[in-house]
């Protein structure tokens, strides 16, 4: 168990990048075995009251049943952070120990009095992709630990780890393929600085620009990643715009970047901004965070695809390794003839090049 224990710090980065909005569409359509919204369960009193059960049990005033269900779903917390603590690094050596963690963890789910479908499938869906994983090839080594941060680009607001943002910023920096930087999903501009700053530092720049697509409209889930004074004086409401901020926090990377607001349509959107399009010029790296569901990243496939190069373009999930993106590696493993793994950085990020798929 010890290996798969996150340390604190680990858990910290991890919380920063899970970045997915909570599924607030179905909350709302009341299904109780939705789940969903558990982000907004109040932590604060489950750890209270768990504190006051374990005292009770050392004072010998309760009893704890490791087979009951409270127990159960304990262990299968833990199992899951195990997963979460992998994707962070996907060490080769890890992967054998979680298996079987998981295969345990679903035998206990199973001998267990819960009968919850949507659990046992984020189980059985974890140890299907990893043990596919097995066969993987060893990926090169990504750089930008060592990046520093100039202290405009820090004091951006983010919802990354310092870890995929000097990350971003070595691959702006160091890549030499033709073609310009598309990223999906800027927020504030944390991401995009750093691409911004990695690219005006590379030897090779001539002329490229970053194309930054979003549609700046303010979520409520976004307040937890704000702790900038002045953004929170500005007490965004759900749906104001805040392209205004995105364009203060980046304004001495401008002429860099090119901004479209605009919608990625995979389906759900209500917003009354124009859909998301692309001249269909060389793309050398692409970054996608807009989102973890099938829909959001087949529509980018779409849109962007026929205009990667083979051999060259490289493409970034920024979601790859939360809990929640399922979806995003099971495409990537659908797409595994043209999106080839290159590197993974700590964090939730993960890089393919692309080639064209083998007919
Ligand atoms: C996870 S955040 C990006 C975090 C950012 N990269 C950073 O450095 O902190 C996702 C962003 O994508 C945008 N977004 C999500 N889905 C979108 C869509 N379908 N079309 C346009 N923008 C979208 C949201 O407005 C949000 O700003």
């Amino acid at each position: 168990m010890g290996g798969h224990v996150a340390d604190h710090a680990h858990v910290r980065h991890a919380a920063k990048e899970s970045s997915a909005p909570i599924d607030l569409a179905s909350r709302a359509h009341g299904d109780p075995t939705n789940f969903s919204g558990a982000a907004a369960l109040p932590k604060a009193d489950l750890a209270l009251g768990l504190q006051r059960h374990i005292h009770e049990v050392i004072e010998g005033r309760s009893f704890f049943d490791p087979y009951a269900a409270d127990a159960v779903c304990m262990r299968l917390l833990l199992a899951i952070a195990a997963v979460q603590d992998y994707f962070r690094h996907e060490r080769a050596n890890d992967r054998a120990s979680l298996l079987t963690r998981l295969r345990r963890a679903l035998l206990d789910l199973d001998e267990s009095d819960l009968c919850d479908l949507k659990i046992r499938r984020f189980f059985t869906d974890s140890i299907r992709y990893l043990e596919t994983d097995a066969t993987a090839e060893p990926l090169e080594r990504p750089g930008g630990e060592n990046e520093l941060l100039s202290p405009t680009v820090r004091r951006i607001p983010t919802m990354l780890c310092k870890e995929t943002l000097g990350y971003y910023k070595w691959l702006a920096k160091t890549f030499q393929h033709p073609g310009d930087i598309v990223e999906l999903g800027s927020w504030m501009g944390s991401s995009t600085g750093c691409l911004a700053e990695g690219l005006a530092q590379n030897p090779d720049w001539k002329g490229r620009r970053i194309h930054v697509y979003d549609s700046f409209i303010w979520r409520d889930w976004m307040k937890a990643y704000t702790d900038d004074p002045s953004l929170l004086a500005a007490n965004l409401r759900a749906g104001d715009s805040f392209l205004e901020y995105f364009c203060a926090y980046i304004e001495s990377f401008r002429p860099l970047i090119e901004v479209h607001q605009s919608v990625l349509k995979s389906g759900a959107e209500q917003f009354a901004l124009p859909a998301l399009q692309w001249g269909g010029e060389a793309i050398s790296i692409l970054v996608m965070d807009f989102a973890h569901d099938r829909a959001s990243n087949e529509a980018m496939w779409r849109v962007f695809s026929p205009s990667f190069r083979s051999g060259s373009t490289i493409v970034v999930f920024n979601q790859f390794g939360n809990i929640p993106a399922g979806e995003v590696r099971a495409f990537c493993r659908e797409k595994a003839r043209e999106l080839v793994p290159l590197h993974k950085p700590p964090g939730s990020a993960k890089a393919f090049r692309y080639q064209k798929g083998a007919a």
